[in-house]
């Protein structure tokens, strides 16, 4: 139990030390825009390394591929006005529909929880924007679809920000 709640600690740990140096990196982007001189030495790597099988990091890295292939696609569909479309994409792709096509019970046991985490709130996220996208052609108004997908995105990044595989 005690060992337990010593891992718990950690990870939760790991993972504000994985948010902090996202913030950090973007204070320093900020800083960089305000000031061009100023290139600063680059951030050390503090994500946490994660253990996977040879052949499940090459499939989670095709799968990544498909993820920003995704963005792109929904991006597009977005800027034709074909929100049904773009919510549709979401849906099968990256929500809670696309669990199965990824074999996301497969690969979570090898997952610390926080990364586990990460990646449940991007599926959330992802059948959340699928819904906004399907109320555009209702109400059209694209800001809470926009504000949905950015909730993605940002499920990316953190998750980015906290691990890697190699
Ligand atoms: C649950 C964690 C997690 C989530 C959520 C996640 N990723 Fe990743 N992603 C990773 C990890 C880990 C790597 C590998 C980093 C490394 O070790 O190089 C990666 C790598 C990638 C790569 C590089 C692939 C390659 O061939 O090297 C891309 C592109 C990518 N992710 C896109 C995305 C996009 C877009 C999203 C959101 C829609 C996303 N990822 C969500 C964990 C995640």
């Amino acid at each position: 139990m005690r060992t337990l709640l010593a891992i718990a600690a950690s990870t939760t740990v790991m993972l504000s030390a994985g948010l902090a140096t996202a913030q950090h990196r973007k204070h320093q982007d900020q800083m960089g825009r305000m000031n061009h001189m100023d290139h600063g030495a680059p951030a050390a790597d503090s994500r946490e390394f994660v253990k996977f099988p040879p052949e499940l990091v090459d499939h989670t890295l095709a799968n990544m591929r498909d993820h920003l292939l995704t963005l792109q696609q929904i991006n597009e569909a977005l800027a034709t006005g074909e929100s049904e479309k773009a919510g549709k994409i979401a849906e099968e792709r990256l929500g809670m529909s696309s669990l199965r096509l990824h074999g996301a019970a497969e690969v979570a046991k090898y997952m610390p929880q926080g990364m586990q985490d990460a990646g449940t709130t991007m599926h959330k996220a992802a059948s959340r924007f699928a819904i906004e996208a399907q109320n555009v052609g209702v109400t059209g108004e694209m800001k809470p679809a926009l504000g949905a997908l950015g909730e993605v995105m940002s499920a990316c990044v953190s998750c980015h920000a906290g691990y890697r595989l190699r």
